[in-house]
């Protein structure tokens, strides 16, 4: 193996279907990543438990049924690290420790805290273990010495948190064995849910990544569209269409066309969206199949995170040791 290739690491938290937006935002980014890097894919769910404790008997069914997407959507376990945090409590240790010396301060002005709190609130995260949320994210990318992490804009303040968190080991101890990793910002299309809102599970205004074809049709067929084509004859404008950016995405070189057929009034916003639907079908469809034939292998998954385990335990401990020593623990 090619040891000088940087190092990757990103998480998912298992809270619920994966969805195109997590293709658009994430996933397809993995995919490329894992050409030219050692990349470390993580199923965050202590992470998840920070957030779901009141309701945690999904997160066991999210972990295993995120893995299938992630694999059927092209990670592949020859060539990056598949592992589930919880599995290697190196993270715990070094949490542990990362906790003893990050300021209160850095945590309670983290803007995600604040916000997660109040739009949260039936979830009631307003604990000590969801204030530390970043303490342990930087704890999963440090152990790995990483020297970047694909994230959305949302994460940027947990990747600051962790750089300065790094500068102060380094400071207190007078040794520098981490690297700050850099913020791999995902170049996101603007990719929106089907009602216009940003994508999410909460919404209800998702496609999963592995929907069947009925739902598809039912979901894509009801759509936001321009909302001043009242009548097909109307001229429309694609540019603030959100069935337009779903073109962009699944059928970029269609888009000069349904631009031309939009703003000319040729075809109306029903014909416009059940041609998209045929490719966002074809889209799906061989993954869905690719998941299904991975959830039938019994142990197919499980070989696939004990190996990750196996792997990740190595440098994680290997990690550990280095700042055990350190600090003469
Ligand atoms: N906090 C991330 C999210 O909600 C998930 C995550 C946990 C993560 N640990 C990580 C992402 C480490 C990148 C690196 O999306
Ligand atoms: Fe949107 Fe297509 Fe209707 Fe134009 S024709 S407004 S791009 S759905």
């Amino acid at each position: 193996m090619n040891t000088s290739r940087k190092v990757i690491l990103s998480g998912m938290r298992p809270t619920g279907n994966l969805h195109l937006g997590h293709w658009v935002g994430a996933l397809s980014n993995w995919i490329e990543l894992q050409k030219e890097y050692k990349c470390f894919f993580m199923v965050a769910d202590w992470h998840a438990l920070m957030s779901e404790y009141k309701n945690t008997t999904f997160i066991k069914k999210y972990i295993f049924d995120n893995v299938a997407d992630w694999l059927s959507y092209g990670v592949n376990p020859q060539k990056s690290i598949i592992f589930v945090q919880s599995q290697v409590l190196e993270h715990l240790e070094l949490f542990m420790i990362l906790s003893a010396l990050t300021p209160l301060g850095w945590l309670s002005r983290c803007p995600t805290f604040k916000e997660q709190v109040i739009q949260l609130k039936e979830k009631d995260v307003n604990t000590y273990a969801f204030l530390g949320y970043p303490v342990l994210q930087a704890a999963d990318i440090v152990l790995y010495k990483a020297n970047s992490v694909p994230v959305g804009e949302d994460q940027l303040p947990h990747l600051e948190l962790c750089r300065e968190i790094v500068r102060r080991f380094h400071f207190i101890y007078k040794k520098k064995i981490f690297i700050e990793p850099k913020a791999l910002l995902t170049k996101t299309p603007r990719f929106l849910g089907l009602d216009g809102r940003k994508m999410s599970k909460s919404y209800d205004n998702y496609i999963s990544l592995s929907e069947d074809d009925e739902n598809l049709q039912r979901k894509v067929l009801s759509m936001f569209t321009d909302p001043a084509r009242k009548r097909k004859d109307d001229p429309g404008h694609p540019d603030i269409c959100n069935v337009f950016s779903y073109y962009s995405i699944f059928k970029e070189d269609l888009k000069d066309e349904v631009y031309d057929w939009c703003v000319k009034a040729k075809k109306g916003c029903q014909e416009c969206k059940t041609i998209l639907l045929k490719y966002i079908k074809d889209f799906i469809a061989p993954h869905r199949e690719m998941k299904r034939q991975i959830l039938k292998k019994k142990h197919y998954i499980d070989d696939i995170l004990q190996e990750g385990r196996k792997k990740a335990k190595k440098i994680a401990s290997q990690t550990l040791d280095e700042v055990k020593e350190i600090l003469k623990l």
